[in-house]
């Protein structure tokens, strides 16, 4: 019962529950292998407000901690995914973690796979938005890589090789 009251009082009060804002445009990636791995799964970027929430769900990897980032390019054509370019990074920053104001606009941390190898991911970011702008995530890429983001380490993060590509569109 005291949820159905609080629902109400959040529909009524919009402003007074941040969790109800508008949801904008939506991207989604489809993640395929590379570099020979069988890295797959989905990546999906809703605009909400300012800010961009990331979902993925992601298979195929070792257990353990996998660099997650938005590269420049939105081409997964080389087998080894270095089409993509580097982490998107429109205001020229060092790499960082996505909880840090100076970082890539790209940098999104870390998949954590479990022991059957799946990871999901829910973050909330800004920096970036999901449109064609200087900002914007669509038309580029995201990649999964073979090791952890060390979250310092510029302009990499010492991730390792790209064992998932897919464009965001
Ligand atoms: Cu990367
Ligand atoms: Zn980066």
């Amino acid at each position: 019962m005291n949820n159905v009251i609080k629902g109400a009082a959040c529909a009524l009060l919009l402003s007074a529950c941040a969790t109800v804002e508008p949801e904008g445009p939506k991207a989604t990636a489809v993640v395929r292998p590379a570099s020979g791995s069988q890295v797959h799964g989905e990546a999906r970027f809703t605009q909400i407000g300012s800010r961009v929430r990331v979902n993925a769900e992601i298979a195929g990897l070792s257990p353990g901690l996998h660099g997650f980032h938005i590269h420049d390019k939105g081409d997964c054509s080389a087998a080894d995914g270095m089409s993509t370019g580097g982490h998107f990074n429109p205001l020229s920053k060092k790499h960082g973690a996505p909880t840090m104001p100076d970082r890539h606009a790209g940098d999104l941390g870390n998949l954590t796979a479990d022991e059957y190898g799946k990871a999901t991911l829910a973050l909330m970011v800004d920096g970036i938005s999901v449109s064609k702008g200087t900002d914007g995530v669509v038309g580029r890429a995201v990649i999964v890589h073979a090791n952890a983001d060390d979250l310092k380490t510029d302009p990499t993060g010492n991730a390792g090789g790209r064992f998932g590509c897919g464009v965001i569109e």
